[in-house]
């Protein structure tokens, strides 16, 4: 079967490999449909975290299941379910709680395992014709309708961003009627901002440079994109929330000038951050740990949803090797603010977000850019890398291989 193959950093290439087999009676076998390019690819495509040459990629996998192992018993050839990317057993410690993004049994080296990952346990990707899914009754989303239908490219991105989106919203403790600002409008930041909408925040900023992504912003009711090329975007944000602090905060005593901020801060980029002053052209890993814990209110919560990896060989720094990242923590423990972070459990919210898509109140698709075959992966991963041309989101499409 074809498949997209990691050789070196900014290198990929779709190439023969063998089709991936049942090896365990819990396994079944998915045929892919729709399988999407993230920005979480990008830190590995880019060789910014340690990965064996050969890796398939795609952890944002929807499709048929071609084969049932013999002792899956809720998932049958011909079902059509999307995949969270985290690999998860479903009966371990962490499991058990709903932790699926920390599974004690799937991963040998670590807590944890996914779909074509660094890091993340022995699993093949599925930007390929078909992947193996281990434990298939926990890690398989049932979903209605057929290939390529409505739903399509709404459902896949139940398997990561939309999932992620929303977990990135509850760290950051999101209630009906909440200040929100979020670092990114990638895929995961659009998220972020669509799940602050679904949950009734009165104000979203969305901070970016790149004016295709800060454009989808406007297309989420209510949320405000901020182009942290043109000044500091904290800056702009206490700017913007001004009349409402005018009309509605001074109605609290004291609350005008001392809560500036927001609420809820979300980090939806991660070490791979721009400079706010150098946009598109020089990075600093600390640059939204700084923003976020300035635009946080006394008493508010900060989200790190964008990724941090404990080892980048291509970090400037030893610190950035390492993944140490500082974070301006006196700062943080006077305001008193919560910070929580990591990957998400998507197995928590999918089936959630599976029910708001099928009732027509969420269309996460907004943000996809692009839909290509599997054939086109190596061009679209060259652009994608850098978010130019309007490469927000890329789905690839195994089954329309060969047509453009
Ligand atoms: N925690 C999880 O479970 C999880 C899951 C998926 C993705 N992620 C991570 O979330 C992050 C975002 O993912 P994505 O797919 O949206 O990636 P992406 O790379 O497409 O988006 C990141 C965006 O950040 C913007 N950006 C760069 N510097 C900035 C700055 N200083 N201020 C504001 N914006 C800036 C970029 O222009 C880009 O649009 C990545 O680090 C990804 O690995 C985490
Ligand atoms: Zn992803
Ligand atoms: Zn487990």
């Amino acid at each position: 079967m074809k498949a997209v193959v990691w050789k070196e950093p900014r290198k990929v290439v779709v190439e023969e490999v063998d089709r991936p087999a049942i090896q365990e009676p819990t396994d079944a076998l998915l045929r892919l449909t729709t399988s999407a390019i993230c920005g979480s690819d990008l830190h590995m495509y880019e060789g910014r975290a340690p990965l064996e040459p050969g890796t398939i990629f795609g952890h944002e996998n929807l499709g048929v299941i071609e084969e049932a192992g013999p002792s899956v018993k809720t998932i049958k050839r011909g079902d059509r379910v999307v995949l969270p990317f985290n690999i998860a057993c479903g009966f371990c410690f962490n499991c058990a709680r709903g932790f699926s993004n920390a599974c004690l049994t799937t991963n040998p080296k670590s807590h944890g395992a996914g779909y074509g990952y660094s890091g993340m346990g022995p699993y093949a990707g599925g930007q390929a014709e078909f992947v193996r899914v281990p434990f298939a009754d926990y890690n398989c989303l049932k979903l209605p309708g057929t290939a390529g239908d409505q739903w399509e490219d709404d459902f896949v991105l139940l398997a990561d961003v939309f999932p992620t989106g929303y977990h990135a919203t509850e760290q950051a403790h999101v209630q009906a009627g909440d200040t929100v600002a979020i670092w990114g409008a990638g895929p995961v930041g659009l998220m972020a901002a669509l799940s602050a909408r679904i949950k009734g925040a009165s104000e979203i900023y969305v901070v970016d440079c790149v004016p295709e992504r800060l454009e989808k912003v406007r297309a989420i009711e209510g949320a405000t994109p901020v182009d942290f090329s043109k000044g500091d975007p904290v800056e702009q944000i206490f700017e913007l929330r001004k009349p409402h602090r005018e009309k509605v905060q001074n109605l609290r005593p004291g609350a005008g000038d001392k809560m500036p901020g927001v609420m809820c801060a979300i980090d939806a980029v991660g070490y791979e951050a721009y400079a706010d002053d150098a946009a598109g052209e020089r990075q600093d890993p600390g640059q939204i740990l700084r923003d976020v814990v300035r635009v946080v209110n006394p008493t508010g919560h900060i989200s790190l949803i964008g990724v941090y990896f404990p080892e980048d060989p291509r970090g400037v720094t030893e610190d950035e090797k390492q993944g140490r990242f500082t974070l301006e923590l006196g700062k943080a423990w006077e305001k008193g603010a919560s910070i929580e972070m990591g990957q998400a459990p998507v197995k928590r919210y999918n089936v959630y977000l599976r029910d708001l898509i099928i009732a027509g109140l969420a269309k996460p698709s907004f943000l996809v850019s692009h839909r290509l075959p599997l054939d086109a992966a190596p061009d679209a991963y060259e652009k994608f890398d850098l978010r130019t041309q309007g490469y927000t989101k890329v789905l690839l499409k195994p089954a329309i291989r060969g047509e453009a």
